[in-house]
């Protein structure tokens, strides 16, 4: 499973990229908005950053416009996914940018079908929210599964990745669908990566190493 940190904060990319688990970004509006108003400054160190894959969603709204900026997106560096709503009017969009050669993640995917459909442009990735359907009280882990359920049926080649994940037991329950990847924002993923039973561990077994007396040598 790929993971990527849904994230625009250079901190915590290069908190936690050292660990070689992550394999790509997800930027969007939100976050940026909170990264300053240098917004292709902090795009351009992501990309120096970070070799994988790095989404930044576009944000024009008329097609003409979304095609432009779309194009202009990919000028940022080689590894620069668009990411493009799942609206009907940006459809045809979508395809030409496929059809010329340039990455779309289509975000804000909500249901199954949505998904089944941009699948059929040849997109790189689908980025069904999770969280925010579990936010309205209606079941996301279960429309994530018949997503996959999908995907497998008919072996599109666009990837699934997972998004808006809330909790480490959200990631764990998606981990168990074969998802292609997930993406998480670095509270998750550092609420994943650490267990209070493993610090405790750690801290029993010094204390016994400690009693030997010899300074840490084996
Ligand atoms: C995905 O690419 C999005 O950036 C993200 O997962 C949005 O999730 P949210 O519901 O936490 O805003």
């Amino acid at each position: 499973m790929k993971i990527f940190l849904d994230t625009a904060n250079r901190e915590l990319i290069k908190k936690w990229l050292p660990t070689g688990l992550i394999d790509g970004i997800t930027t969007n509006p939100s976050h940026l908005s909170k990264e300053g108003s240098d917004v292709k400054q902090v795009i351009s160190d992501i990309c120096a950053m970070v070799p994988g894959p790095i989404s930044v969603e576009v944000v024009e709204k008329t097609p003409e416009a979304v095609y432009a900026q779309a194009k202009h997106i990919t000028t940022f560096g080689e590894q620069v996914v668009v990411k493009i709503p799942c609206a009907s009017q940006y459809f045809p969009v979508i395809h030409k940018l496929v059809q010329e050669g340039v990455s779309i993640n289509v975000t804000l995917v909500f249901t199954p079908l949505q998904a089944l459909m941009v699948a059929k442009l040849g997109v790189m990735l689908i980025s069904p929210f999770v969280g925010r359907w579990d936010d309205i009280g209606v079941d996301g882990f279960t429309l994530l599964e018949e997503t996959v359920n999908i995907k497998n049926l008919y072996d599109f080649d666009a990837e699934i990745l997972a998004a808006s994940v809330r909790s480490p037991l959200q990631w764990q329950k998606i981990a168990q669908l074969g998802v292609d990847a997930v993406t998480v924002p670095p509270a998750v993923f550092e609420q994943a990566i650490n267990h209070p039973l493993t610090e405790k561990g750690m801290a029993i077994f010094d204390a016994d190493w400690n009693k030997l007396g010899v300074n840490g040598s084996l």
